[in-house]
């Protein structure tokens, strides 16, 4: 995080074109804000702009503006949120989500350091710097065509690229503290401090929403908890369990290769045709559990085991025992 801020801090007042990558949760918009507070145009407006929220049929006009007129319903004219941010930092969050014809009149604004608003035939000069963010693989939207290769290169001057929490091991204890903290002393909690148990959960866990799922977690375990400690029983289910299946069916990879993980990292797709019948089994049974919240009793009774059974079955793939409700 330390080399991160440095980096923050040393691009910050170029002005240069910023391309943030990270999966979702990673900090990009806090590291968008803070190139801005940090910039020269510390003092002028941070606009930002989810392109993925906006539809299509008004991303133009939101981001170019229009003249009275130009549409049904232009009632007046109106600037856009590129002339909003003149003298500031226009932060274009979800970038990969824009659709091309856009991506067009956006290249064309950021070249030429104008815009044009929707009926309107002058341009305007405007002095914005562009902050651009994406969670998606740029690089492949180009080759798909769907990302415009001259306004991939116009944007990736300076790229930063967020670490996943997994891979930052040495920043969980400290944003966990952090966090903790933060928390304890908004909900009047203050000196409230993790067990080396739920402490080791928190290690454990790969983190699919990153900070942001760390930061969550911890705000329920603080208003759940009473007394002194934080324990395992305090944290979220899903940081209590191991995790099954949210990477696999939300980056397409099979679940099963997730059940294997044991506070590592994620591993290659395999083959869902190449799994034993035990990990399809295992991949099965964890994720009815999971379905019923741990309980074993309710999970043996879907499955049509006894709980017997089911107990062997989680001892044999090293699921612990105590971790488990009922079991
Ligand atoms: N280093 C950090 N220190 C403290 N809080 C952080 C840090 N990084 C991220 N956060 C917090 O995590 C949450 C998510 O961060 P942010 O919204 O910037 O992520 P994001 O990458 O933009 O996510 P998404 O792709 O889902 O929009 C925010 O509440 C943010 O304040
Ligand atoms: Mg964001």
């Amino acid at each position: 995080m330390q080399r991160l801020l440095r980096l923050v801090a040393r691009v910050a007042p170029t002005d240069s074109t910023v391309l943030i990558l990270g999966e979702s949760g990673t900090g990009k918009e806090l590291v968008a804000r803070s190139i801005h507070v940090l910039s020269r145009r510390a003092q002028g407006p941070f606009v930002p702009v989810n392109v993925a929220a906006l539809p299509e049929s008004l991303i133009e006009s939101e981001l170019f503006g229009y003249a009275k007129g130009a549409f049904t319903g232009a009632t007046n004219d109106r600037p856009g949120l590129v002339e909003e941010a003149h003298h500031g930092t226009l932060f274009l969050d979800e970038i990969g989500d824009m659709p091309l014809p856009t991506q067009v009149r956006l290249l064309r604004t950021l070249e030429n350091s104008e815009v044009r608003r929707l009926g309107e035939n002058t341009p305007r000069l405007v002095d914005v710097r562009v902050v651009a963010a994406t969670h998606r693989d740029l690089q492949a939207l180009v080759a798909d065509g769907r990302l415009r290769a001259d306004l991939y290169y116009r944007l990736n001057v300076v790229q930063i690229e967020l670490p996943a929490l997994r891979e930052r091991a040495g920043d969980l204890g400290l944003l966990a503290s952090y966090f903790l903290d933060r928390a304890a002393e908004r909900m009047g909690r203050k000196g409230l401090r993790f067990t080396p148990d739920a402490m080791a959960l928190l290690v454990r866990h790969d983190w699919p929403g990153n900070v942001r799922e760390l930061e969550n977690a911890i705000e329920h375990a603080v208003s759940v908890s009473e007394g002194a400690w934080l324990g395992p029983a305090d944290l979220p289910a899903s940081v209590r369990t191991p995790r099954l299946l949210t990477r696999g069916t939300v980056e397409g990879v099979p679940a099963a290769d997730e059940i294997a993980f044991r506070g590592g990292r994620t591993r290659a797709p395999r083959d869902p045709d190449l799994r034993s019948l035990d990990e399809v089994t295992r991949e099965h049974v964890l994720r009815v559990l999971s379905r019923h919240q741990e309980n074993a009793t309710a999970a043996a009774r879907t499955l049509g085991v006894s709980r017997t059974t089911l107990w062997r079955m989680l001892k044999r793939w090293g699921v612990k025992r105590d971790a488990r409700k009922g079991c």
